[in-house]
């Protein structure tokens, strides 16, 4: 029976009827409780009035209005100066700019031309933007300006440089990697751009692909947790905080998995792998409110993803239900005639791109794009509810931006851009990251050994930031030096002191410099610290058709290895480069990946002993290039003697301390629909320093109705551990941890024997 206030109750709104269910409830909970309903209730009051707000604005937008707010153009379409070659020092073009804005209306602008600006020089630009399209623009809709602010706010000079994606992942803390997309969001809005082209969530299984390293490295789970503590770092709860962005995940989907390893080519993908490596990584990060998707450039299955449908709304709409913007790559829809050969024209492109759901075209070089979809709409090629919807969408993200009331934050306080709290984040993102991966008792170097350095990588810091680094490709020095950050010869100067340190590049990237003279000073020196490794690069330039390291750094290896001395290779590099070859002449082996603007501070403190290492591989380093298996391949993909016999395993990283794993215990060893399973494990410091260590629990099923993975990994904690200290670490298992995607491209757990190992302790559960 129902009281009368209970049927009050009963006829309110939404939030006031679950009062009544928590009437029954402890008063702190009910508190809570209200407080929760009572947000969800403001969410959705705003939400709705953001929608009126929207169909409002759209019933007055023309048809031009329309196609101009889903075009994307490059900032040299409103620059002084033609196509790609600028004029310097970068100064907009009025004219362009109104012709960009009033006559095209066009809704987004991006990029830098060639490098990156001052903030001043962003906050002219920006104000010079918004003021035409706020105040001249008959509809007064702000632009979305959007940047690759890939490893912090690189297209800023003085902006805080952090260690790439990759040395993110190899530092296994989702916290940290929060923290810097939280410090990334604060100092690109601080230039007064809300969107940024970020994060990475292509997952990195092939290290051939030259954008590897902008990856998260090949676990799914691993790699889903950082793409999920990025968008919630750069976000927050209110993206339109001033001190927030729209994050985009990219380039969904399938793009890192290509056939040849080289950028932009094709990838067959089979749809069980599609859904079980590629794609959880976007769902995470759109149920954590990912507000934009940036698409794929290449082909996948002989389709290209810019034009396939399946892809861009049966599965991103209406299966993982992703509501915000969806933007091209650059220039890929002219691409479907030009490289993919899919239409016969230009315009053609235009129909088949939109009408598999892009909203915003990336252009970005002509003027072409909305003219000739207005024409397709006129002709009814491309109907007008997909404008109306890419359009709603254009337009919810700009208010979610909060860009209607302020298209810039000029009283804002962005006073610890590029200060030294963000830089201590950015060194200890790189000290958590960089991997020893072997040491016959070199390291830690003492403070007075003599030491020479060489190597290609040694007094670059180019090497050290890798590509994005305040230009695109980020190979020119000019830049770096405005940052005044230190190599890793002058880090170590630094910390041992100049007259200790001896100096000879020995060789380039592929050549070697006058070897001789490093011979004769590795004979006067206690160790050799030989940095190798790569140029910058990102994309298509950074394609490669061998592996291998370049013979020459496997040349200046093995001269300086003659010496009799120690040889520390410290490698600097995006993706493992091979080292089979001369891994045996190495005493020590430290991989930086690209560690930042601290990258040479970082490993100074790691090879002197003023820091642990507690980096562990997020990828497999292979030995051989016909051997790149991962970590968690089929026992099938074994057939022969070879074995499966990586350089370096997924998940491994030496301490200048030991750990000692014991105790593994699960508190029942059945596990059923809805329970879980607790595991507990015992880690302790057996050495004589604190210590970082990963406990990284693997589970392999036995035994299942599709060729199980070897293992995979299903759990992981960073924890830090004392001399002497003991810790029990614990995980809980439950049926989705031992799920995979079965015979019908679906996940499922399948009832049977799974066996569990940390830290090489093993146990067995079984799925009822
Ligand atoms: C890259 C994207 C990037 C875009 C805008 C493209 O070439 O593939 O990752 O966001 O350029 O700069």
């Amino acid at each position: 029976m129902t009281s009368s206030w209970e049927t009050t109750l009963l006829n309110l709104p939404i939030m006031n009827r679950n009062i009544k269910n928590f009437i029954t409830l402890p008063p702190f909970l009910t508190l809570c409780l209200i407080l929760l309903s009572l947000g969800q209730t403001i969410q959705a009051q705003q939400d709705q009035n953001m929608q009126g707000k929207i169909k409002a604005l759209m019933a007055k937008m023309t048809l031009e209005d329309k196609v101009g707010e889903m075009t994307q153009l490059a900032i040299n379409t409103i620059s002084m100066g033609e196509g790609y070659s600028m004029q310097e020092p970068h100064q907009l073009d009025p004219a362009d700019l109104k012709k960009v804005l009033l006559d095209l209306r066009v809704g987004s602008i991006l990029n830098v031309a060639d490098h990156a600006y001052t903030k001043e020089h962003w906050h002219e630009i920006i104000t010079a933007i918004q003021e035409v399209a706020t105040k001249e623009k008959p509809t007064g809709i702000p632009v979305l300006y959007g940047i690759d602010a890939i490893h912090g706010n690189n297209y800023t000079l003085g902006s805080t440089l952090f260690p790439q994606q990759i040395n993110l992942a190899a530092g296994w803390n989702p916290e940290l990697a929060e923290k810097i997309a939280a410090i990334t969001a604060y100092e690109t809005r601080a230039s007064w751009i809300p969107w940024n082209f970020s994060p990475v969530l292509d997952i990195g299984r092939d290290p051939r692909w030259p954008r590897f390293w902008e990856t998260f490295g090949e676990d799914v789970l691993l790699a889903s947790d950082m793409g999920e503590a990025f968008i919630r770092g750069s976000q927050g709860d209110d993206p339109s905080a001033p001190d927030k962005l729209a994050a985009c995940m990219k380039h969904f989907l399938g793009y890192s998995g290509p056939v040849s390893g080289k950028d932009r080519t094709q990838a067959l993908i089979p749809e069980r792998q599609l859904r079980e490596y590629y794609l959880p990584t976007f769902q995470r990060a759109i149920q954590a409110g990912a507000l934009t998707v940036m698409i794929n450039s290449g082909e996948m299955n002989g389709i290209p993803v810019h034009c396939n449908k399946a892809i861009l709304t049966d599965l991103l709409r209406t299966e993982l239900g992703f509501k915000g913007l969806a933007v091209s790559d650059w220039e890929d829809i002219g691409y479907l005639q030009t490289r993919h050969r899919v239409a016969k024209d230009y315009k053609d492109a235009i129909r088949l791109a939109i009408n598999a759901g892009i909203d915003m075209a990336m252009v970005p070089m002509d003027l072409k794009f909305p003219i000739l979809l207005k024409e397709l709409v006129e002709e009814g090629a491309v109907p007008m509810s997909r404008i109306d919807e890419s359009v709603e969408r254009i337009l919810k993200v700009k208010y979610q931006l909060g860009l209607f009331e302020a298209p810039y934050h000029e009283n804002y306080d962005y006073s610890k851009f590029g200060s030294e709290e963000h830089t201590a984040v950015s060194l200890e993102a790189a000290l958590e990251s960089i991997t020893l991966l072997k040491n016959e008792q070199a390291l830690p170097l003492a403070k007075n050994s003599k030491v020479l350095v060489t190597g290609p990588t040694a007094n670059a810091m180019m090497c050290l930031n890798g590509g994005w680094s305040r230009t695109w490709q980020g190979n020119s020095p000019k830049w770096d030096a405005e940052d005044n950050k230190k190599t890793i010869l002058e880090a170590i100067q630094d910390k041992i002191g100049k007259d200790q340190v001896t100096y000879h590049e020995g060789a380039t990237y592929d050549k070697l410099t006058k070897v001789d003279a490093v011979t004769s000073a590795a004979a006067n020196v206690d160790a050799v610290i030989v940095c190798l490794g790569e140029m910058p690069y990102t994309e298509t330039p950074g394609d490669i058709e061998d592996l291998h390291l370049p013979v020459a750094q496997q040349q200046l290896v093995e001269a300086v290895a003659k010496s009799g001395k120690p040889v520390i290779v410290v490698l600097v590099e995006g993706r493992p480069r091979l080292i089979s070859r001369f891994e045996d002449k190495a005493t020590a082996i430290l991989d930086a990946y690209l560690p930042g603007n601290e990258g040479g501070r970082a490993i100074a403190e790691l090879l002197f002993g003023d820091a642990n290492p507690s980096g562990k591989l997020p990828f497999t380093y292979p030995r051989e290039a016909n051997a790149l298996l991962n970590y968690d391949h089929r026992g099938t993909d074994l057939a022969g003697p070879l074995g499966f016999n990586p350089q370096f395993e997924f998940g491994f990283g030496l301490s200048y301390t030991t750990f000692e794993y014991s105790e593994l215990k699960l508190d029942r060893k059945e596990l059923t629909e809805d329970g879980a399973i607790e595991i507990s494990v015992q880690v302790k410091n057996t050495g004589d320093r604190v210590g970082r260590e990963v406990v990284q629990l693997y589970i392999t099923d036995k035994v299942a109705s599709i060729t199980p993975a070897v293992k995979r990994l299903r759990g992981y904690q960073k924890i830090t551990l004392k001399p002497g200290e003991s810790k029990q670490v614990n995980f809980s298992i439950k049926s989705k941890n031992l799920a995979f995607v079965g015979v019908d491209n679906k996940w499922v757990t399948e009832v049977g024997d799974f066996e569990i190992s940390i830290g090489g302790l093993k146990e067995t559960l079984s799925f009822k």
